[in-house]
C-alpha cells in the first residue's frame, strides 16, 4: 500500500510531507498516484517506538496475554517494535523456542516482535541456557527478568560468553536475599503502617553496583532494566562517569508517573516488581531519564488474569500494563514539563532502545530509503483512560480513571496502517 502524510513536524520542527510506498519512504513526487493521503497538520511525526521490555504471554498464559492482543496493544500505543521477555512457559531458553517467539510474531503480529532469550536454563539462575545457539537464531537480548541474575559468576560468565555475539544482559535488579519472593511493597513506613513485607531499595541499587563493575571487568553489554531508585540511578551516572563500561538503562512509564501510596487502597493492580517508590525515587528516575543517565523507556507491560490479582496484596501476580499508555505518560511528565523535548522522545523511546537491541531497521530517521516506521502524535489531546477500552487482553491498567495525554493518531509498520484513531 502507499500513504501520504502531509504537513507533519518531525521531531526537530521542521514541517514535511511524507510519502510511503513497498514500505519505505519515497520522494513525495514519486507517490503512486492512488496513494491514500492523510492530513499530519498540527501533529508530530516520530520513528516507530521500540520497546525492550514487553511481557506476552504466548506460549503458556494466552489468557492473560496473546502476541496478537499484545502486538495490537503495541500499535495503539504507538510502537512498531516490541522485544518479548522470555518468562513465557516454556520459557525462552533454547534457540528452538526463539524461534517458536519469532515465528508468531510474524504469524499474528501488528509490529514486530523480537524474542529475548533466558540467560539461564528455565531462567533459575544456576546454568547457563544456550547463548550461543540463541545468538545463532539472531537473538541480541538476554535476559532473566521477572527473577534476577544474583549469581555473581554467572553474571560474570553471561557478560563474557555474550561478547563476541554482541550480546546484552539486561537484568532484573533485585538481591534474593534483601527482597525475597515475597517482598511487594516499597520498605518504608507505608510497608511497616500496611503490614506488607518490605522491598528496600538497596536490593536493586547493590546488584547493580556489582553488575556494572562486572561489565566493566569482563567488557561485556549491560542494561539494566526498570530503574526504580535515586541509588540506582547514582551507580549508573558512576559507571558512565568512569566511562569504562558498555552500560545502559530502563525506566518505566509507572516509575515516573505512580508512587508508593497508590498502595494503600490494596488494589493488586498497584503490586509491581519493583514496587511503586516515594516521589524523591520519582524525580530521581526523571531527572536521570532527562539527562540521558537512564537511556530508555521500557514499558515492562506486565499483563494478568483478573485471577491472578484477585488475591491478598503479598500474594497477588506482580505487574501492570503500560503498552498503551507509555508515550502518553513521558508526555505528562517528561515533555509538558519541559524535561525532554520530541527528539528526546524519539531517542529515549525508539533510537535508543532499537541500538541496545541491535534492531538495526527501526529507530532509524524519517527519511527517502529507510524503512517506512512511524508515529503520529497529537501533542494536545487529552483523554481519561478507560481499561475497558484496551486491546489487551487483561485489565490490570494503573491508569485507568487518570486523565492523560491521549496522543497516537496513526501508527505505521513497514508501510502498512496497524493503528488509526
Ligand atoms: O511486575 C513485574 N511483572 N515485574 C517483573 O519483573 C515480571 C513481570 C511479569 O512477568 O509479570
Ligand atoms: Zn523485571
Amino acid at each position: 500500500m502507499s500513504l501520504v502524510i502531509t504537513g507533519a513536524t518531525l521531531a526537530d520542527g521542521t514541517v514535511a510531507d511524507l510519502a510511503v510506498a513497498d514500505g519505505v519512504f519515497v520522494p513525495a513526487a514519486d507517490a503512486p498516484a492512488g496513494a491514500e493521503r492523510f492530513d499530519a497538520a498540527g501533529l508530530i511525526a516520530l520513528p516507530g517506538l521500540v520497546d525492550l521490555h514487553t511481557h506476552l504471554r504466548e506460549p503458556g498464559h494466552e489468557d492473560a496475554e496473546t502476541v496478537e492482543s499484545g502486538t495490537r496493544a503495541a500499535a495503539r500505543g504507538g510502537f512498531t517494535a516490541v522485544f518479548a521477555m522470555p518468562n513465557l512457559d516454556p520459557a525462552t531458553d533454547t534457540a528452538e523456542a526463539a524461534a517458536y517467539v519469532a515465528e508468531l510474531g510474524r504469524r499474528d503480529g501488528h509490529c514486530e516482535v523480537v524474542p529475548i532469550g533466558a540467560v539461564t536454563k528455565g531462567r533459575d539462575g544456576v546454568e547457563l541456557a544456550e547463548l550461543g545457539l540463541m545468538a545463532g537464531q539472531g537473538v541480541r537480548v538476554f535476559s532473566d527478568d521477572g527473577a534476577c541474575v544474583h549469581d555473581s559468576l554467572i553474571m560474570r560468565r553471561a557478560l563474557t560468553y555474550l561478547r563476541p555475539f554482541d550480546g546484552v544482559v539486561a537484568q532484573h535488579a533485585q538481591d534474593p536475599r534483601l527482597a525475597g519472593p515475597g517482598a511487594c511493597c516499597h520498605e518504608s513506613e507505608i510497608s511497616g503502617r500496611l503490614g506488607l513485607p518490605g522491598w528496600p531499595t538497596v536490593a536493586e541499587s547493590t546488584i547493580i553496583a556489582r553488575d556494572v563493575q562486572l561489565a566493566e571487568f569482563t567488557g561485556g553489554r549491560y542494561h539494566a532494566c526498570h530503574l526504580s531508585t535515586a541509588e540506582s540511578v547514582e551507580v549508573i551516572r558512576w559507571a558512565k562517569a568512569r566511562g569504562k563500561a558498555d552500560v545502559t538503562a530502563e525506566v518505566t512509564p509507572h516509575h515516573l508517573l505512580l508512587d508508593t501510596p497508590h498502595v494503600e487502597s490494596f488494589d493488586t493492580t498497584y503490586k509491581v516488581n519493583p514496587p511503586l517508590r516515594t516521589s524523591e525515587h520519582l524525580e530521581a528516575v526523571r531527572e536521570g531519564l532527562a539527562d540521558g543517565t537512564i537511556d530508555i523507556v521500557g514499558t515492562d507491560h506486565a499483563p494478568h488474569t483478573q485471577q491472578d490479582k484477585d488475591h491478598p496484596f503479598d500474594v497477588a501476580s506482580p505487574g501492570m500494563l503500560g503498552l498503551e499508555e507509555a508515550l502518553a505518560v513521558v508526555m505528562e511528565v517528561m515533555v509538558n514539563t519541559g524535561r525532554l523535548d520530541w527528539t528526546g522522545v524519539a531517542d529515549r523511546m525508539s533510537v535508543a532502545p532499537a541500538r541496545i537491541g541491535r534492531l538495526r531497521h527501526q529507530g532509524r530517521p524519517l527519511a527517502v530509503g529507510e524503512p517506512a516506521h512511524l508515529v503520529l502524535v497529537d501533542p494536545s489531546r487529552r483523554s481519561t483512560v478507560d481499561k475497558h477500552r484496551s486491546a489487551s487482553k487483561a485489565r490490570n491498567n494503573p491508569y485507568h480513571g487518570l486523565d492523560l495525554p491521549d496522543p497516537v493518531e496513526l501508527t505505521v509498520w513497514g508501510g502498512r496502517i496497524t493503528f488509526r484513531r
